[in-house]
């Protein structure tokens, strides 16, 4: 018998104004794994993220959390669905109005009943983690673009999920503060268990923190293998990506091909 999968996209088609994004996409996601997503900018990357926690529907295909099917929760299983996933949003999304503290404690005192000083002392340690304890008080636009990236993966953590999409976490951070966060996504599944989905383009944070790694082109997974696998792939395209030479079939293609005015 075989393990269900913590997340299981079953021939997904997403179609995103006249650009098929997504093209009969099939992938399993175990618990624990690290899955490093990898592909150029506008691959569907960041789409295939939305589509799991149900930001998204696509226009064919079911993506199923263990054995529940995503698109056909209620709107209150959704949120409570989405309150065991972490997201972390390439732009960090946090509420401009509200301090830190205000953001990382609101999906704790919407999805739970914890009391305060519990919620302070996750807030505490969740800052903690990822460099950025004292600005509980704060409010984004007095922080960096990277400080806020690691306030918006603290919120992530807030709810102890099972599972965490992370979108980018290092772009735009220092090496040292990068490696930070490579070690913290590599903790986290030792630690807890906590299944990580990951989107980036900084390949030896890639290498680092995988145990898998799938990459997009042209609306399809054309490699989902293991780290050293994906390494000595022979698809030019997967070749091209690693070494990051500017010869061969991605810098042949038109980023915007299938998408003619
Ligand atoms: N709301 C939308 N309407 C129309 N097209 C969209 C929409 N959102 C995304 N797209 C298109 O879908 C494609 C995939 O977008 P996506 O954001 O998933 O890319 P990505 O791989 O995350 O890229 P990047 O690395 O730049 O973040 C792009 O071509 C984009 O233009
Ligand atoms: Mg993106």
């Amino acid at each position: 018998m075989s393990e269900t999968p913590l997340v299981h996209l079953e021939n997904i088609v997403v179609r995103l104004g006249d650009k098929m994004v997504l093209d009969e996409i099939n992938l399993k996601v175990f618990t624990g794994d690290r899955l490093v997503i990898l592909g150029q900018s506008g691959s569907g990357k960041s789409t295939m993220l939305r589509l799991i926690l149900g930001i998204l529907r696509p226009i064919s295909g079911v993506v199923r959390y263990r054995r529940l099917q995503v698109q056909k929760l209620s709107r209150s299983k959704l949120n409570l669905f989405r309150s065991r996933v972490g997201m972390v949003y390439q732009d960090s999304a946090l509420i401009s109005s509200m301090t830190v503290r205000e953001n990382l404690a609101l999906p704790v005192e919407e999805l739970s009943r914890k009391p305060r000083k519990e919620i302070n002392a996750l807030i505490k340690e969740n800052l903690e983690m990822v460099g950025m304890s004292g600005t509980e008080e704060k409010l984004p636009s007095e922080l960096s673009g990277g400080m806020r990236k690691r306030v918006s993966l603290a919120r992530a953590m807030m709810m102890q999920p099972e599972l965490i999409l992370f979108d980018e976490p290092t772009a735009g951070l220092d090496p040292v503060i990068s490696s930070v966060i490579d070690e913290l996504m590599i903790n986290l599944s030792g630690k807890t268990n906590t299944t990580s989905i990951i989107v980036t383009h900084e390949m030896d944070s890639a290498f680092k923190v995988a145990t898998r790694m799938a990459m997009l082109y042209q609306g399809k997974i054309i490699e989902e293998t293991t780290p050293d696998r994906f390494r000595a792939s022979a698809n030019p395209v997967v070749r091209q990506f690693v070494t990051g030479t500017t010869e061969g079939p991605i810098t042949k293609t038109p980023l915007n091909a299938d998408s003619s005015k």
